[in-house]
C-alpha cells in the first residue's frame, strides 16, 4: 500500500442528522489517533453541516456523495460545489454506481461534476466499475476504459487545474452483496487502470485508486496489503463504529 491510506466511509441515504452529530463525534476522536490514515465521511447532504461542525477540530473530512456543475439556477434537488465547500466539505463523492444506475448519470455528467470540483478545490472522489454481466462477457477493461476516456483526456491537458483526484474501483456487483473480487482481480484491475493513465500521461504518476465493495474488516486486510490499492471506498462497513474504526486500525498496519 502507498503511504497514505484513505478511507472514506460513503453512508449513502443513511444517519440523519442527530445520528450524524453522534457518530461523528466518535469519528472525530478516532481520526486524531491516526498518523497514516486519511478519515472521510460523505453522510447525506442534510448531514453535513452537522457533521462539519463536529468534526472541525480533528482530522476527520467530510465530503458530499454528488455535486453538480455548475454554480446555481434551477436544478432542482441539486447542489453545487460552492454551498458543499461552504458547509465544511473538502471531497466530493462523482459517479457513484448506484448514480449511474438509478438515476442516469453518464460519463459526459461525470465528467462535468469532476471538473466544476476540481476547479473550486473539492477533491472529486471517481468511482468506476463494471457490472456482471460485463465482467462474465470479458468486458471489464473495455468498460472502465470507456468510463475513463474522457477524465483521463481532460487531467491530462492544459485545461486541467494540477489538483489531487482520487478514482474508486467498485465493481457494481461487489457493492452491498457481500461479494468480493478475488486479490488477483483487483490486482490486476487496478495495473490495468495505471497502465491505461500511461497512455495518456507518461510523466505523471496515476491518481490514487481505491477499492470498493463490500470492504469489511474481514478482507481489507489482504486488500491493503495491495500495492496498486491506496485504500478504501466504504459503504455498510462505514456506518457502525465498531466496523468502520477496525478499518481504520487497519489501515494504519
Ligand atoms: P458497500 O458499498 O461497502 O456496502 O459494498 C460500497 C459503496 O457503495 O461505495
Amino acid at each position: 500500500m502507498n503511504n497514505k491510506t484513505f478511507l472514506i466511509g460513503n453512508w449513502k441515504m443513511n444517519h440523519g442528522i442527530a445520528a450524524t452529530t453522534e457518530y461523528c463525534q466518535q469519528l472525530a476522536e478516532l481520526s486524531t489517533g491516526l498518523k497514516k490514515t486519511e478519515l472521510k465521511i460523505a453522510p447525506p447532504f442534510l448531514s453535513i453541516a452537522s457533521a462539519t461542525s463536529v468534526a472541525k477540530e480533528s482530522q476527520l473530512q467530510i465530503g458530499v456523495q454528488n455535486v453538480h456543475w455548475a454554480e446555481n439556477g434551477a436544478y432542482t434537488g441539486e447542489i453545487s460545489c460552492g454551498m458543499a465547500l461552504e458547509a465544511g466539505a473538502t471531497f466530493a463523492l462523482i459517479g457513484h454506481s448506484e448514480r449511474r444506475q438509478y438515476f442516469g448519470e453518464n460519463d459526459h455528467d461525470v465528467l462535468r461534476r469532476t471538473r466544476a470540483a476540481m476547479e473550486t478545490d473539492l477533491l472529486p472522489v471517481v468511482c468506476i466499475g463494471e457490472t456482471l454481466e460485463e465482467r462474465e462477457a470479458g468486458k471489464t477493461d473495455t468498460v472502465l476504459r470507456t468510463q475513463l476516456e474522457g477524465l483521463f483526456t481532460y487531467l491530462s491537458s492544459d485545461e486541467a487545474p494540477s489538483k489531487p483526484l482520487i478514482l474508486a474501483y467498485e465493481p457494481v456487483w461487489a457493492i452491498g452483496t457481500g461479494k468480493v473480487p478475488t486479490l488477483e482481480d483487483i490486482t490486476d484491475t487496478h495495473r490495468g487502470i495505471i497502465e491505461y493513465w500511461k497512455s495518456f500521461n507518461s510523466t505523471a504518476p496515476c491518481p490514487p485508486i481505491l477499492y470498493g465493495g463490500s470492504v469489511s474488516p474481514d478482507n481489507f486486510g489482504e486488500i491493503s496489503k495491495i500495492e496498486e490499492v491506496a485504500g478504501a471506498l466504504v459503504g455498510g462497513a462505514s456506518l457502525v463504529y465498531e466496523k468502520f474504526s477496525k478499518l481504520a486500525e487497519i489501515a494504519e498496519g
